[in-house]
């Protein structure tokens, strides 16, 4: 079995950030996005990745995940030259896929179990496709499933209106080659996309077997901030592990599950974890929260921050109460005045704010 990440896309909702990096390379304790889908690919055995990548930030993605050699697979890039839909990401992987069974990982999604049951209900069963379904709130933002008893799919519908069941396709699928017989078949949806709903569709409407598996883990699509900050607060809660590279002053308190990377400096500072803490970052003088991370190369000087992503180069200083944030790269946000207001913020690269 192959697998292709979709890792194209505008991010829109995560402006400004995605203006100058990919959405998929966000941090979520510290670790790109992206490198949790290949990791969970990788563990449920599959060694071939079609990396589809958009021209606008495919150099980025290439850069930083590279031939994956890191990790013992290949990765293969593929250009989706418009954001024609997520059946045209697979149209245009067609060569790469040849006649393979695939896994189709939506690069921005974060799930909290391994995708090895799933692979293996697949192989088990030999579907034309098996999608990974999850229980929301708020359905009409997803595709939607209606599923029978025996979990076999009767209908998908995209963003519906009137949702014909609470279950939302979760962005990770397995197909069989008959996909691609179906996306020839398909045409432009409103949005002028060739949707991978209306594909699966079109396989249920030629009788084949389309099953469903509900995912009975969390599941985040970290679109937004505050779904991002969530899903750093339960990564951070579930899968940090306490590590102290760095350095640590005796003036210093560190409670909980705290990691210090590499040659980062911690003086005269309380951190209550689960906190990550990047390499060669100063601290000093401060309080760090819990369900917080701070990257590499940061300074955070006489300031208190809590439940944030704090990204590369950024600085605070003499901030008192910074929460609930997301904190681009290189930002610089410094006091310049007495408040005692907590701040919310959302920054993008190279923000510089005075408070
Ligand atoms: C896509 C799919 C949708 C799915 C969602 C999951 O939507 O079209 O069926 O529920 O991903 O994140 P999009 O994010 O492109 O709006």
């Amino acid at each position: 079995m192959k697998a292709i990440i979709l890792s194209g896309g505008k991010g829109t909702r995560l402006r400004p950030l995605t203006y100058s990096g990919a959405k998929q390379l966000v941090p979520i304790a510290n670790k790109p996005i992206l490198f949790y889908c290949i990791e969970n690919i990788i563990q449920a055995g599959i060694k071939e990745v079609g990396m589809i990548i958009a021209p606008e930030t495919g150099q980025e993605i290439k850069s930083t995940v590279g031939d994956g050699s890191a990790w013992g697979i290949k990765i293969h890039y593929i250009c989706q030259d418009v954001p024609g839909g997520l059946a045209h990401a697979i149209r245009t992987a067609r060569e790469f896929l040849a006649d393979s069974s695939f896994v189709m990982y939506l690069g921005d999604n974060l799930i909290g179990a391994g995708i090895g049951k799933f692979v293996d209900e697949f192989n088990r069963n030999r579907p034309e496709a098996l999608i990974l379904l999850k229980e929301v709130d708020n359905p009409k933002q997803f595709g939607v499933a209606d599923v029978s008893d025996s979990g076999k799919v009767m209908r998908l519908i995209e963003k519906p209106e009137v949702p014909p069941s609470n279950l939302a396709l979760v962005g990770i699928y397995i197909f069989s080659p008959r996909i691609h017989d179906a996306i020839e078949v398909i045409k432009p949806s409103k949005r002028g996309e060739l949707e991978i709903t209306d594909a699966i569709q079109e396989l249920i409407n030629m009788g084949c077997n389309v099953e469903s598996f509900i995912l009975d883990m969390w599941w985040l699509d970290t679109g937004k901030k505050d779904d991002l900050l969530t899903a750093n607060a339960i990564v951070l809660d579930e899968w940090l592990k306490g590590d102290i590279s760095g350095t640590v002053d005796s003036e210093s308190r560190l409670l909980g599950r705290v990691a210090v990377g590499r040659n980062s400096i911690i003086t005269g500072s309380t951190i209550r974890g689960p906190v990550v803490i990047g390499e060669n970052t100063v601290v000093e003088n401060s309080f760090i929260g819990p369900h917080t991370s701070i990257g590499s190369n940061v300074r955070i000087i006489k300031s208190s921050v809590e439940h944030s992503v704090i990204m590369n180069e950024s600085e605070l200083r003499d901030i008192e109460r910074l929460e609930e944030s997301l904190v681009g790269r290189r930002v610089k946000i410094v006091e310049n005045r007495k408040t005692h207001r907590a701040l919310r913020l959302m920054l993008g690269d190279d923000s510089v704010v005075e408070v």
